[in-house]
């Protein structure tokens, strides 16, 4: 194991350091440095700083991390992550950029590209992007998601009365991904509990071992593996679009019974009615995004609502998604790439065309000039009228921002307080490790080793 992640890490960097030789020997001339660059060092060649921060997310501290290169070089600083020259920005105005600015596309590992496939709504930018993004949006719109409250709440129930009920410890986490992944299910792919959906869970989740691995396809490379079970998992989505295209037109079925069967009923002739026209979206951008839906849908909703237990382990009647998502959001930063120099407002900086843009919201959801006593959990800050006003915007970016703020929004926010709602009903629970023994990893998304509270029903 140890050896196959250092033989990964080698190939990481040795790779891209080839080319970089390769081509810094053919070139002529030097490129004139661009004008205005932020202040610090991109560190050695291709290496960078990424050794460091990965180092630091496997410890837990990475916040610290991002932290001290503020208080060195404030919230924009230069490093070099992952082989790319790098601008990091932390704050309300620099994440407003990020969010808005055109010129800023978003930028994937290539792993997730090729296993999540290339129609996948991350993938795409423009009209593509506003059209795949559109359909899935009238679905999960709130008016929608109302219907459904009772889907998630089965569940939730069943969840609770096979996982949780009489049990005197469980392990919340892995139980919470296992709930995320039924409602996904039943909600979004309309699949019942069956063959089908056990082969496509397993398909899933070994699919997810390599999504951030290098992407090389060799035989015994968790890539390799990871590829296959996306071939897995894209077989079984294939026939179930089959299957509710059929449904529907033999009346069998109704466009708003799941997501596939609604997107398998858009048409391109905006009237609505769903009868003329060609299909909005193809087979392959119903697949990619039914499997992008469940990606970012599915650790990232389990992973707050594990947070949330664990808060309530102190504070048994909180019900505090947005506290736990401003000190633990899930998604911890995420790239763009930058398709010409952009300018940052104060301060004047320049994010050079063809360098990447990392944003984290955990530095600015720790800010004390934002957030009064940030390390405190306190749910009521977000309680009151004048606290929602006084937050200046893009303060609270755990879902991001902008067109491409996370269309599960609502839907992590009606599974989460569906879930809440019954674990503090018929529960009551107790942490049972040591705060010791009790600590977080960032792989890249928080998880945490050991959390294990009782359930006393
Ligand atoms: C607590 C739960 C969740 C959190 C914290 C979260 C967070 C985020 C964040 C930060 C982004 C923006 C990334 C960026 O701008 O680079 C995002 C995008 C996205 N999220 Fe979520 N998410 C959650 C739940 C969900 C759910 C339940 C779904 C299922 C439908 C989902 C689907 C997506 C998709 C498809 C995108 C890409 C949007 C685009 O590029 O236009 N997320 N999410």
């Amino acid at each position: 194991m140890a050896l196959a992640v250092v033989i990964a890490l080698l190939v990481a960097f040795l790779t891209p350091l080839a080319v970089y030789l390769v081509r810094r020997s053919t070139r002529t001339s030097p490129p004139p440095p661009p004008r205005n660059l932020p202040p610090g060092s991109l560190g050695l060649p291709l290496i960078g700083q990424s050794l460091s921060l990965l180092r630091a997310m496997r410890r837990n501290t990475a916040e610290r991390w991002l932290q001290d290169r503020i208080a060195r070089y404030g919230p924009v600083s230069k490093l070099s992550l992952f082989g790319a020259p790098t601008v990091f920005v932390a704050g309300p105005a620099a994440n407003k950029v990020v969010f808005l600015s055109e010129a800023l596309a978003p930028k994937q590992p290539r792993s997730l590209a090729t296993i999540i496939g290339r129609r996948n709504m991350l993938e795409l930018v423009g009209d593509d992007h506003r059209r795949v993004r559109g359909a899935l949006m009238q679905f999960l719109r709130p008016e929608m998601l109302r219907r459904y409250v009772g889907k998630i709440d089965g569940e939730v129930r069943r969840h609770l009365v096979v996982m949780w009920a009489g049990r005197s410890a469980v392990t919340v986490l892995p139980l919470m991904k296992l709930l995320t992944f039924d409602i996904i299910a039943t909600l979004l792919f309309g699949l019942a509990r069956g063959a089908v959906r056990e082969q496509l869970a397993a398909a899933f989740t070994d699919m997810l071992e390599g999504l951030w691995s290098v992407p090389l396809d060799l035989p015994f490379t968790a890539f390799r593996r990871s590829l296959r079970a996306s071939a897995r998992a894209r077989r079984l989505l294939a026939a179930t679009v089959r299957e509710k295209k059929a449904n529907l037109e033999q009346g069998k079925s109704s466009p708003t019974d799941d997501l596939i069967s609604y997107l398998v009923s858009l048409r391109d002739d905006d009237d609505g009615d769903g009868d003329g026209g060609q299909p909005l979206l193809t087979e392959e951008e119903i697949i990619d995004n039914s499997i992008v839906s469940l990606t970012a849908g599915h650790d990232t909703s389990a992973i707050l609502m594990t947070f949330m237990v664990r808060h309530l382990a102190d504070d048994p009647a909180t019900l505090a998604a947005m506290e736990t998502l401003r000190m633990v959001p899930p998604v911890f930063g995420s790239f763009r790439r930058a398709l010409e120099d952009v300018e940052l407002d104060g301060g004047g900086y320049v994010i050079p065309k063809g360098w990447q843009v990392f944003w984290a919201p955990c530095v600015t959801h720790m800010d004390p000039a934002i957030y009064h006593d940030p390390a405190k959990f306190d749910p009521s800050r977000f309680d009151t009228q004048a606290a929602a006003t006084s937050a200046p915007p893009y303060s609270f970016v755990a879902f991001g921002g902008g067109p491409r703020i996370c269309p599960g929004m609502e839907l992590a926010r009606v599974e989460t307080l569906v879930t809440m709602h019954y674990l503090v009903r018929h529960f009551r629970w107790r942490l049972c490790c040591g705060e010791k023994e009790n600590t977080v990893v960032r792989d890249p998304l928080p998880s945490p080793v050991l959390l294990k509270p009782t359930s006393t029903q």
